[in-house]
């Protein structure tokens, strides 16, 4: 028995009369690379630093594609918490984020918590993601277990659930203006921010390496130094578009050996970005040059 009086067994969680059953922890394989700021800062906004003390409830804060899920997956494992996501969009009500019921087969009504309360439950971290799309409705009733209350209340199974001790938050955010703006209580209680910037070329080509194993060095070179100057022109490329961009490259060139490197770059950038992005290509005399290993010209055409 716990704080809430409840019973965990397996996958579902008695309270009280009700049986509620708990979400899958994420599993998918998560390994940050580079910038260690991001990941310290994250880690010490999850300390308690004596009895009393309570974690703070970060917001990583960045582009698409930058990492923010990645990092918040890759801390809380290290860590050694059960990570349970969540993804926030402009559809998500309360219910959504704590408790919603279902009909059984039998016409029963059984309930269904969300990876948010099961995280509450189990002791884990519960990664809001994308939580800038989410309504102020759906934020206020997070309100009380963003501070010192560490609650929430399910109107629709009529409990109220205290946090586990271990019990730990972040969400992510994008840092684009096609979103809600979040009104002050709820932003005031989302702190640390801790802010993510595009990967310096290294990291951005050790990241594509590690994701598409079989990508051929010259193809990632011509890439990364792309990106870095799509980056300088301030376009939003992220390393998730390299990846992709170096998949449907070797794709290409599986199916057509006499694909040059640079025709099947162009290609899948093209495919990927659009025609826009193809001003962004190192200097044309340099993409001819398959063979040549060192690093092509940073200059935009
Ligand atoms: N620093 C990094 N270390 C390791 N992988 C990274 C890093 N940055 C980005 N990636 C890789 O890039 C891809 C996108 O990362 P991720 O989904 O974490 O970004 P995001 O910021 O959460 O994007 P979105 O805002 O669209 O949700 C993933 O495949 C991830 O493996
Ligand atoms: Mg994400």
């Amino acid at each position: 028995m716990t704080k809430n009086n409840m019973v965990i067994k397996q996958d579902q969680v008695q309270i009280g009369n009700i049986t509620v059953r708990l979400a899958k922890e994420y599993e998918v394989d998560a390994n940050w690379m580079g910038n260690d700021i991001s990941a310290h800062q994250l880690r010490a906004s999850w300390l308690r630093l004596s009895q009393d003390d309570l974690p703070m409830n970060p917001r990583l804060v960045g582009k698409p594609g930058v990492g923010k899920t990645t990092l918040a997956v890759a801390v809380a494992r290290e860590l050694n918490y059960p990570v349970f996501l969540m993804q926030g969009t402009s559809d998500t009500r309360p219910d959504d984020l704590i408790i919603t019921p279902v009909i059984t087969e039998g016409k029963q009504i059984s309930y269904v918590a969300s990876p948010l309360v099961t995280a509450m439950i189990v002791g884990g971290v519960c990664i809001l993601d994308e939580g800038n799309r989410m309504s102020e409705k759906s934020w206020a009733s997070l309100a009380s277990l963003l501070d010192h209350r560490r609650y929430v209340d399910s109107v629709i199974a009529g409990i109220r659930l205290h946090a586990h001790k271990e019990f730990r938050f972040v969400t992510t955010m994008n840092d684009d203006s096609s979103v809600y703006d979040l009104p002050e209580y709820i932003q005031s209680r989302l702190n640390p921010q801790i802010f993510l910037d595009f990967a310096d070329i290294e990291t951005e080509a050790r990241i594509v390496r590690y994701a598409v194993p079989y990508v051929e060095e010259n193809l990632l070179t011509l890439l990364v130094s792309f990106l870095s100057i799509a980056h300088k022109y301030d376009e939003t490329y992220s390393v998730r578009d390299g990846i992709q961009i170096a998949k449907y490259a070797q794709r290409l060139r599986s199916l057509n050996k006499e694909l040059t490197l640079p025709k099947a770059l162009k290609t899948s950038v093209y495919s990927i970005l659009g025609e826009e992005a193809l001003k962004y290509f190192p200097a044309d005399e340099q993409m001819q040059n398959d063979n040549n290993s060192s690093r092509p010209n940073l200059r935009p055409v």
